[in-house]
């Protein structure tokens, strides 16, 4: 799970500095690459040769001075971390991270990262249940960073409580453990459908629209990875099949419908981001409709709508819908859900800048059937799939 992996360690000054030179060690027996920051306090308990003999890199604590054979700033250090693990974690870092102070090279490059950072506090047990301490470790876990508890036990002050650094060998285990999405799905079936559909007019032509499936192929792969077993049912697209995941193929509304049906009955959640057709000509030409000087008349008959005949049929399904809406967000969202009978319902405005069809990123406000709502930023389809199935994760654990 290490292997090749860009660790920075941030050592702060605690006792348990020490131990961080067994984590670094550990982290390099499992074939990572580390790079080590100490705060100026941390190299009085340990000298940064040492580290700098474990890791094989150079280590960084004063800002000012350039280190000799590794000529890099903290922004490279911060861009080039796959995971930035902040071993020991003193009550200082912690509040200067809490209140987004940047005064020293280690404060500085994690502020800069962009990876996933962890951090093992370490202190004195009062120090720990200061209920100052704990409400920056409280904001820290909100807003995403990984905490790993201290152990209870005997503390270096002679003291018996919460506070301890955990094992490195638990400390390297809980790292590796980010690399691997947790199994959160396991043994539960998840049925996407992604991209649009084609109603065909005539051999050449048809009605479509702009869905790329990018949308419902991430949330697909994300779901594999989370241990799901997943089906994924979709339109045309050019995207590639994703890894462990039951690609069925589909071109109009009416075979999604019969694929979605045949898998539903053992599905545990559905997920529904394929951007159906309403409607289709309801007289497909055999021959290719051929032009004439006037104008001509499509006439078009309803589809069916797939996700309002499984919200009718649910038995035990979690049921996600998608509204794409060009105005009246919030209302018509509301409208789907209910009517649908959906358990969330994952609405955005495509006429707002990096959101919505065949872009990249996306804008959504995540609907729940008991009136809950949230807005996330705009982000990649990617993260928002990760985001969604956690939402999603959470309704199937209350369902449970
Ligand atoms: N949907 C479906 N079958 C259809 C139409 C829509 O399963 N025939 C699903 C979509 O996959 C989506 C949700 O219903 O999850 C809402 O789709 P949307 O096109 O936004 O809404 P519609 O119900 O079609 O309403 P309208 O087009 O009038 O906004």
């Amino acid at each position: 799970m290490l292997t090749g992996k860009k660790v920075v360690v941030g050592v702060s000054g605690g006792i348990a500095a020490y131990k961080a030179v067994e984590v670094v060690s550990r982290l390099k027996k499992a074939k990572a690459e580390v790079r080590v920051i100490m705060t100026r306090s941390a190299t009085e308990f340990v000298t940064p040769l040492t580290f700098r003999e474990i890791s094989g890199n150079p280590v960084a604590s004063d800002m000012w001075r350039e280190p000799k054979t590794w000529n890099v700033e903290h922004i490279a250090m911060a861009n080039w971390a796959d995971l930035f693990l902040i071993v020991p974690a003193t009550a200082n870092i912690i509040g200067k991270m809490a209140s987004g102070i940047a005064d020293d090279m280690l404060s500085t490059t994690v502020m800069a990262t962009k990876s996933p950072v962890m951090l093992a506090p370490a202190m004195n047990t009062n120090m720990y249940t200061n209920p100052v301490v704990s409400a920056n470790l409280s904001r820290l876990a909100e807003l995403g960073y990984y905490i790993i508890p201290p152990a209870t036990g005997m503390l270096a002050c002679g003291v018996e409580g919460p506070g301890r650094l955990p094992e490195p060998e638990l400390i390297v285990a809980e790292a590796a453990q980010l690399f691997t999405e947790r199994q959160t799905l396991a043994g539960k079936k998840v049925l996407v459908t992604a991209a649009g559909t084609r109603e065909p007019i005539d051999p050449v032509r048809y009605i479509g629209n702009r869905s790329s499936g990018k949308m419902g192929y991430s949330l697909a792969a994300a779901a594999a990875k989370r241990g799901a077993t997943v089906v994924l049912v979709s339109g045309p697209s050019g995207l590639s099949q994703p890894e462990n995941v039951l690609l069925k193929k589909v071109e109009t509304a009416a075979e999604m419908r019969q694929a979605v049906l045949a898998e539903y009955d053992d599905a545990d959640i559905v997920i529904k981001a394929a951007a159906v057709a309403d409607y289709r000509p309801s007289v497909v030409s055999e021959q290719k409709i051929k032009k004439n000087d006037g104008t001509i008349t499509l006439v078009l008959e309803k589809t069916s709508d797939i996700l309002a005949e499984l919200g009718r049929e649910k038995t035990h399904q979690i049921l996600i819908g998608f509204a794409a809406e060009t105005q009246d967000l919030l209302t018509n969202a509301t409208v789907k859900l209910t009517k649908k009978n959906l358990d969330m319902i994952v609405a955005n405005d495509v006429t707002v800048p990096g959101a919505g069809f065949d872009a990249d990123t996306n804008i959504v406000r995540v609907l729940y059937r008991d009136g809950r709502s949230e807005e996330l930023p705009q982000m990649s389809k990617e993260s928002l799939a990760g985001h969604l199935l956690d939402k999603i994760t959470a309704l199937i654990t209350n369902n449970d």
